[in-house]
């Protein structure tokens, strides 16, 4: 399919994904100083602990419920489970996680706007960030009742072949998208956008707190003892004489 819909189902998801992979790196590259969440707990904690941590809760659910929901095969999870039922799964769990984070989200953003202090110390793009991420979740919200006037998971199942196209690098049917509601028409755009606006954002902070994970195959901590960082040859007074020849060792391996 050509015109507007190709476009935006064909072309502007590798723009996004693209700007997205490049511009994070790019940004990490060149500019690791900037690559931070700008936390405002210092300057007013208040609303802060019941809006971050109700935003974050339910975002970090609904991040993992589209991974999941969008990109498991229907040839997988059919065995056990009709589209129909993963739809109604998706829309319960969803529902629920998305109102956790409505009123976090709702929090943070109000917090951002009216609170003076906060406001004069925002950058353009920490209220932009969150005024985009506003809009996404009412209009995911929204889609929620068109979901439910088909119960046999139908619009899931053409939502979730393309985004697997997409990321399999195989051709698409846009014009199976172009038919859907205007509700997941702009939910899967402008979806698609937050990716794209995601290197030039503190959204950075999230590529971070998902390698936090990483934290749990670290390496053991590495230990060197001042005990052996003395000159080669040198007998250390009340130590072994076996220390020496150790130390001068482990000075020829630096070498
Ligand atoms: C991966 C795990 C994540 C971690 C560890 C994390 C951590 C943080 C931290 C420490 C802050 C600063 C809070 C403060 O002001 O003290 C923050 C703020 C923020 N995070 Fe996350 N985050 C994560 C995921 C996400 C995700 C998935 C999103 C949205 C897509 C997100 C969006 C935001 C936004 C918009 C703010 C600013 C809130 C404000 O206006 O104060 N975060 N995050």
């Amino acid at each position: 399919m050509s015109g507007f819909y190709g476009f935006l189902f064909e072309v502007y998801p590798y723009v996004c994904l693209t700007v997205f992979l490049l511009g994070s790196l790019i940004r990490f590259d060149q500019n690791q100083y900037s690559w931070k969440s700008d936390s405002s707990q210092m300057l007013r904690a208040g609303t802060l602990r019941w809006g971050s941590n109700l935003f974050h809760a339910g975002v970090l659910f609904l991040f993992f419920g589209h991974l999941v929901g969008l990109f498991t095969p229907h040839s997988l999870y059919g065995i056990f489970m009709s589209a129909g039922t993963k739809q109604l799964l998706a829309v319960v769990a969803g529902g629920f996680a998305g109102l956790l984070c409505f009123i976090g989200l709702t929090l943070l953003l109000h917090r951002r706007i009216f609170d003076d202090r906060i406001r004069h110390t925002s950058h353009p793009t920490d209220i932009a960030v969150l005024v985009v991420l506003w809009i996404q979740l009412v209009v995911g919200l929204i889609t929620l009742p068109y979901s439910l006037q088909h119960v046999d998971g139908s619009v899931m199942l053409i939502l979730a072949d393309w985004a697997q196209r997409i990321v399999t690098l195989r051709p698409v049917d846009a014009t199976a998208m172009a038919a859907l509601p205007w509700p997941y028409l702009f939910h899967v755009v402008f979806g698609m956008t937050i990716f794209l606006l995601f290197p030039f954002s503190r959204l950075v902070h999230v590529w971070s707190g998902f390698a936090t994970i990483g934290f749990l195959f670290r390496p053991y901590q590495v230990v060197r003892s001042r005990r052996l960082n003395v000159p080669a040859g040198y007998d250390m007074p009340g130590q072994p004489a076996a220390v020496a020849p150790m130390t001068s060792k482990i000075q020829e391996r630096r070498l």
